[in-house]
């Protein structure tokens, strides 16, 4: 454990275990079947290295056709906060590794010795509009009296450690709850009455993970696609905003089973079951929470696939990241992976919004997209890389190190998410 209370995970990508294998089946997923030539091709999944194809379309939503026509005029005024491009910001961060306490080790860059600090100094302009910067004070009291979570895995705790910090500039924060592992924890805000939790939930429905302490199986994970993670959804209803993300944990290898019956797995050779896909349980799993969210007060937030930059070889081959500006317009495609998966997320995000807006009053109900793909995919040098350990070149400057190129440094480019979480709470209806 760290000495700041949250795990510090041996294995920072819990989720890539046996990887090069679930490489090869998520491109045989993706590709539906075309997939064999591809399989000796290591290199097509978990990168997003920079190509020089041309850009990719603009993440305007892709729902408009399922929003009621008589919205249209006004939805298509609306400023889309996700399309735009990072802009020079000497002002810099609110906080440094000094004055916030709750970043975890993997993700001290500064602490750790990272020599480049102009990752820093950037920020998210919306080509359409101006997104302000996160306002500590201002939110806090937009928050009095409410309760807020993160449900997701290892990436929300990133997010929620980045929130904290920026709020702990104004406010120290009380824990007040943390499970056995350190995984799930609650803070309070008191003077404010502000509750913020963070929930680990990495696949948000019901999981029996048969795992060690060191993340070694006994067993493949089951996952119950028609059943919720009661650790969030039986306290769902004591928060008045939530940030939920899925994401890679849906890689690993796992048996799907609906109505407690067997019914497929996800990479399980040697089970003699039908291989149904990642994809099938992530839609899944997405349909069941946003339902659940449309049917319950708390505003939802759904924040898409967080992409990561390995260059030159991927986690478990040598891949690093020492990229230090971030990338322009066009210089960097989206890989095949975070593609398909924040396909799936704006598709289930929009039958869910449109399901509910039918049996509500056609007013937006409650579930909102946090589209961080691609802002985040232009920030390759935002990433811990080698500084993931404290000092990796003290003693040899030339050491082959693990590299982290998806979780973010904080402070970091992860501190956006917070200005853009924020700017929708506080001006919700100008966006969609
Ligand atoms: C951070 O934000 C708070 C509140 O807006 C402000 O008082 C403080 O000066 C800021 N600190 C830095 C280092 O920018
Ligand atoms: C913060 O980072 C600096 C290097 O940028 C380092 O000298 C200092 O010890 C760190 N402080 C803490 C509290 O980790
Ligand atoms: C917060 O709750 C307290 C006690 O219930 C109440 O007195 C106060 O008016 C509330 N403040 C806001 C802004 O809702
Ligand atoms: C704190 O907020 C909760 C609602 O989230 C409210 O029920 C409670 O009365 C508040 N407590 C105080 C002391 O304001
Ligand atoms: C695999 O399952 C099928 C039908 O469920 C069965 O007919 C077959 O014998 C099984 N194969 C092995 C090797 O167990
Ligand atoms: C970045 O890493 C690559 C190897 O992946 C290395 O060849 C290059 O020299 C590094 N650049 C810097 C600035 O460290």
């Amino acid at each position: 454990m760290s000495r700041h209370g949250l795990p510090s995970d041996s294995n920072p990508f819990p989720f890539y275990k046996n990887s090069h294998f679930l490489v090869k089946f998520a491109a045989s997923f993706l590709l539906f079947g075309i997939a064999c030539r591809l399989l000796f091709s290591d290199s097509v999944m978990f990168s997003s290295s920079p190509v020089l194809t041309p850009p990719l379309p603009s993440s305007q939503p892709s729902s408009i056709a399922l929003i009621p026509t008589e919205e249209e005029p006004e939805q298509a005024e609306k400023c889309d906060l996700f399309a735009g491009e990072w802009v020079p910001d000497p002002s810099g961060p609110n906080y440094t590794n000094r004055s916030c306490l709750h970043i975890q080790e993997h993700q001290n860059c500064m602490r750790n010795g990272r020599p480049d600090s102009g990752y820093l100094y950037w920020r998210w302009k919306p080509s359409g509009c101006d997104l302000p910067k996160f306002n500590p004070r201002k939110f806090l009291k937009l928050m009095r009296n409410k309760s807020l979570a993160f449900i997701g895995d290892s990436i929300s705790r990133n997010h929620v450690q980045s929130l904290l910090c920026i709020l702990s500039q104004v406010e120290r924060a009380v824990e007040v709850y943390s499970d056995k592992e350190d995984k799930s924890k609650r803070w309070l805000f008191q003077s404010h009455n502000f509750t913020l939790s963070v929930i680990w939930a990495p696949f948000l429905i019901k999981a029996d993970i048969f795992e060690d302490n060191n993340g070694v199986s006994s067993k493949e994970t089951h996952l119950h696609l028609d059943k919720l993670d009661l650790k969030w959804a039986e306290q769902y209803d004591s928060f008045d905003y939530a940030v939920i993300a899925g994401g890679k944990w849906f890689l690993k290898t796992a048996v799907y089973l609906e109505n407690d019956e067997v019914a497929g797995c996800h990479y399980c050779p040697g089970l003699n079951l039908t291989e149904l896909g990642m994809d099938f349980a992530y839609r899944k799993a997405l349909s069941l929470a946003l339902d659940f969210a449309s049917k319950h007060r708390a505003v939802m937030f759904l924040r898409t696939t967080t992409p990561d930059h390995f260059e030159n070889g991927e986690w478990f081959s040598g891949g690093t990241c020492n990229r230090t500006v971030p990338f322009g317009e066009g210089e960097v495609d989206v890989g095949e992976l975070d593609r398909a998966m924040r396909g799936i997320e704006l598709e289930e995000f929009d039958k869910a919004a449109a399901a509910a807006a039918v049996v509500g009053s056609g007013e937006n109900v409650g579930l909102k997209l946090l589209d961080t793909t691609r802002l985040s995919l232009l920030r390759p040098d935002g990433h811990p890389g080698a500084y993931m350990q404290f000092q990796p070149f003290a003693k040899d400057k030339d050491a082959k190190v693990q590299n982290d190129c998806l979780h973010w440094c904080l402070p970091g480019p992860i501190d956006s998410w917070n200005d853009l979480v924020m700017e929708m709470i506080s001006n919700g209806g100008l966006y969609r």
